[in-house]
């Protein structure tokens, strides 16, 4: 089956932090609790979603003032979901891949292999600080992120594995068990410079991005798999989102307004300082949030710039123009989390596999 064969994938953001996905003052029906979550997590599961992704921070970013741990809160939600894929962020550095493999292929088996991992290679120095771990440049964060990679794989696949890398070494380790998933759990990563993008071009399996418009989408996936092909890899790609789908579009739109309006300015401000040293830090300045203005800032991960704000018929087809630019998956934030997921199974998803079934039809009579 092509690419453009398959359904596209949808994931959201697990607000295992506080404060929501938007950095502002305005009301927000979203909770950063357990019992919050386990709600959202059947509600998305029954609506939908097929992964849900949670947040490693240590401290508060983006005024983020409270954080759950990304791997026990992930494992939290498995226990009580019955098909939804949770992925775990994970940041090397605070982690060993010895210990993450071993954690998350016991995981795999509680969960009866649901459970992914996102590798994350940092961006807010002020945190690592402030739990005493080192702060690699830019790019050696990148190759740091590449071996803990290279190590997973090799943990969770071979026996007697044996790595001599630069951050880390393995001599003669078996894993038993190994996890359940063939050929191994799914491994993420986010990022959007040059580092990041050869990283997935070589080891990751999906590719996380911030939110961009198609044109600007599409340049970053025809780089990552072209190179992608001539490393004989190949990685999937999933782009963020912040969704506000309304009735009419004017209602979706007044909402933005609102949601910049009552920006938390304060804390807006020291994320993009934050992200410029990340983005700036990369040697060619193509970072993340290089391009970032205030108003895109107050999603933290740029979620507003890839448009899906309006009705559910203009929301769906922007979602099949992602992909058909080669977007795999689409990682959505809202504002009231529960309803809006129950909002987006009700009015938008059946919109969006009626367009790629009249697109597959199209497809089979071109081919025919
Ligand atoms: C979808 C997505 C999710 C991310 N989740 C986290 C996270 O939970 N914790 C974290 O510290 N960084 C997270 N990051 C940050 C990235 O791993 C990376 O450090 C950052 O995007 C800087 O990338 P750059 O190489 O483009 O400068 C995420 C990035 C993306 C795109």
């Amino acid at each position: 089956m092509s690419e453009q064969e398959k359904n596209i994938t949808f994931a959201y953001w697990v607000p295992n932090v506080s404060g929501g996905l938007v950095v502002s003052n305005i009301e927000q029906r979203t909770d950063w609790s357990y019992e919050y979550n386990v709600r959202l997590a059947q509600t998305a599961e029954k609506n939908g979603f097929d992964y849900a992704l949670t947040q490693i921070r240590f401290t508060a970013g983006y005024g983020a003032d409270n954080q759950h741990e990304s791997v026990s809160f992930s494992h939290g939600l498995l226990a009580k979901t019955e098909r939804l894929k949770v992925i775990a962020a994970i940041l090397p550095g605070p982690w060993k891949p010895a210990l993450a493999a071993k954690q998350l292929a016991t995981i795999d088996h509680l969960s009866g292999g649901r459970i992914a991992v996102n590798v994350v290679s940092g961006w807010f120095r002020g945190e690592f600080y402030a739990i005493g771990e080192e702060w690699p440049e830019h790019d050696q964060r990148y190759v740091r992120s590449e071996e803990f990679i290279r190590a997973l794989k090799g943990v969770w696949t071979q026996d007697q594995f044996s790595l001599d890398g630069k951050y880390y070494q393995f001599k003669d380790y078996t894993l038993k068990p190994k996890p359940l998933q063939k050929p191994h759990i799914e491994i993420f990563q986010g990022g959007s410079s040059r580092a990041a993008r050869d990283m997935a071009s070589r080891v990751s399996d999906w590719y996380f991005t911030n939110g961009n418009t198609p044109e600007e989408i599409k340049k970053q996936i025809d780089d990552i798999r072209e190179k992608a092909k001539a490393n004989n890899h190949s990685v999937k790609i999933g782009v963020n989102a912040f969704i506000i789908a309304r009735d009419t579009e004017q209602e979706a739109q007044a909402v933005l307004q609102e949601i910049i309006d009552k920006a938390n300015i304060q804390a807006v401000h020291a994320f993009g300082d934050a992200t410029r040293e990340a983005g700036a830090s990369s040697i060619e300045g193509e970072g993340n949030w290089a391009k970032s203005t205030f108003e895109d800032l107050v999603q933290y991960n740029d979620g507003f710039k890839t448009n899906l704000i309006g009705t559910p018929q203009q929301i769906a087809e922007r979602i099949v123009e992602l992909k058909s630019v080669g977007v795999d998956l689409i990682l959505s934030g809202f504002l009231h989390f529960i309803e809006e997921v129950e909002y987006f199974g009700q009015k938008i998803l059946p919109l969006v596999r009626q367009l790629e079934a009249q697109q597959q039809v199209v497809i089979a009579a071109k081919s025919a």
